[in-house]
């Protein structure tokens, strides 16, 4: 796969790949071919099955420094409908298996929400995480209130959406937003070791189980669960449920095959 604004590397014997955005001089900023590309790669990857878990990193400086500001400038609301940007990130979401965000560095704007949007934050010492749209008049548009908020909970989303301060990786981790923070010489090593050990699981019930989770974010407690349960079940359907079990009453190491 080869594109102008990210970097794809394939792992295959790990089971893993590894998406680096690439445009440094600009910090990372999301412009709609960037996007596209990473859509592209994301429902690539997603097809196949030798890929298991996905790592989206930047670099040291800047993970992502948002929406690319220059190229929205002089956009009216007409020219954003029709562009629909925002249809692109979807594919993100889609993204059945998992995917693990690895930020160094300025995490802003839509960057803070593209890592957001993945499903594990790991973070350098030098993070800065930041919705500063409301520094040059705007808000956030792809899911910073929402997934912010949820993650943060409303005070300190309120305070990060309306000032646009930002917060380092430790007291993202303190607030809920990132699971682990690293040195920064180590936070892509941290990011890929985490990637491989879901990778060694039954990718069947991985794809079950981040569903399921999800589900947590856009239904009731009664439809999650009763979604869960039937996840649940279905993870009966597959030949890595028998081998997990039967592995773990043979005491060793289950071999999962995806099937
Ligand atoms: N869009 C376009 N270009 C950007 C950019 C962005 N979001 N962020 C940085 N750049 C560019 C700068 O224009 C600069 O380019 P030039 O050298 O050509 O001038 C280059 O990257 C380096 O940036 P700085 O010189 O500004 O670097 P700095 O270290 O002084 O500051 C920064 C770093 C604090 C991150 C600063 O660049 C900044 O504030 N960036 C904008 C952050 C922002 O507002 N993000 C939200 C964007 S809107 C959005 O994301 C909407 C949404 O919800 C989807």
């Amino acid at each position: 796969m080869e594109f102008q604004f990210i970097l794809v590397e394939p792992n295959y014997a790990a089971n893993i790949a590894l998406i680096s955005l690439n445009r440094p001089k600009e910090l990372n900023a999301l412009n709609l071919q960037l996007m596209l590309e990473l859509k592209q790669a994301l429902a690539e990857l997603d097809g196949q099955d030798e890929v298991r878990c996905i790592v989206i990193t930047g670099n040291e400086q800047a993970f992502a420094a948002g929406a690319d500001i220059k190229q929205m400038e002089s956009k009216n609301p007409i020219d954003l409908l029709k562009i629909d940007q925002f249809e692109t990130w979807d594919q993100i979401r889609k993204t059945k298996k998992p995917i693990i965000a690895a930020v160094s560095g300025f995490c802003l704007g839509g960057g803070c929400e593209l890592a957001m949007t993945c499903d594990m934050i790991i973070a350098s010492e030098t993070a800065k995480f930041g919705q500063p749209e409301i520094k040059i008049g705007i808000m956030p548009g792809a899911g910073g209130t929402q997934r912010l908020t949820r993650a943060v909970g409303k005070a300190l989303a309120m305070e990060m959406v309306l000032t646009g301060k930002f917060i380092s990786g430790e007291e993202a981790q303190k607030a809920g937003l990132v699971n682990k923070v690293v040195p920064v010489e180590v936070y892509l090593d941290e990011a890929v070791k985490l990637a491989k050990e879901i990778a060694q699981l039954s990718p069947i019930a991985v794809r079950l189980a981040k569903e399921s989770v999800l589900k947590a974010f856009d239904s009731g407690l009664q439809e999650g669960l009763f979604f869960e349960r039937k996840n649940f079940y279905m993870c009966f359907a597959s030949e890595d449920q028998k081998e997990g079990m039967s592995a773990f009453v043979e005491k060793r190491k289950p071999d999962f095959k995806g099937k």
